[in-house]
């Protein structure tokens, strides 16, 4: 996976510009004030499921690791790393293989960044932030949100070619084939 190609694809497909990098950067210690209350509301909202509830607490220490973990990822957005280049795109990688590795599904990302959003967006409007800033975060979200998926594809498509020899056109056959049963 060429992670910063894939980047640099969804920037496009999102039309994340310069001017959305811009506002994110120069509102970075808004994004560092408010992170600890939006990790809040991520895990009460997972808590609230009882299937996300029992993955959350399969640990001990898992909540609280995962609430820094949050805040970091949270910040990372406004800062963009490496002006959103090969570190970001590699740490956005990273985080979608944690979550396959686990056996979270794409079902539960959604609307758990569909949280993320609402409440940002809530707060935004509270502190009288710009719109600008509004869709520049809601694209570096979705951005983010894409790569967590895409490596469920990833992973479980390379897994199977490992396992099974076969190559990646005869897997994809297998699979249209397969849909065109269902
Ligand atoms: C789409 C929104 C989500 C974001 C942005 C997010 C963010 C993160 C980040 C940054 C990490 C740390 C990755 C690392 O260690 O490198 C992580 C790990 C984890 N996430 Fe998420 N996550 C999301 C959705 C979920 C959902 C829906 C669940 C379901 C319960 C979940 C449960 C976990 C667990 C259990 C870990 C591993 C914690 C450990 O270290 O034991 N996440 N997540």
């Amino acid at each position: 996976m060429d992670t910063l190609a894939f980047m640099n694809k969804l920037e496009n497909r999102f039309s994340f510009t310069p001017e959305d990098k811009s506002i994110l950067t120069s509102n970075a210690d808004w994004g560092l004030e408010i992170a600890s209350e939006m990790a809040d509301h991520f895990y009460s909202y997972l808590g609230r499921d009882e299937e996300m509830n029992a993955i959350l607490n399969a640990t001990e220490g898992r909540i609280h690791r995962l609430r820094e973990t949050f805040i970091h990822w949270f910040h990372e957005m406004f800062t963009g790393i490496d002006d959103w280049g090969i570190g970001y795109s590699k740490s956005r990688w990273q985080i979608g293989i944690v979550h396959v590795k686990i056996g979270i599904q794409p079902q539960h990302l959604v609307p758990a960044m569909a949280t993320v959003v609402h409440e940002v967006g809530k707060k935004l409007k509270l502190e009288g932030k710009s719109e600008e800033l509004k869709e520049a975060l809601g694209k570096i979200c979705m951005i983010d949100l894409a790569f967590i998926e895409q490596s469920y594809v990833e992973v479980s498509t390379s897994a199977v070619l490992r396992e099974t020899g076969w190559s990646a056109v005869l897997f994809k056959r297998l699979v249209t084939h397969g849909a065109e049963s269902m």
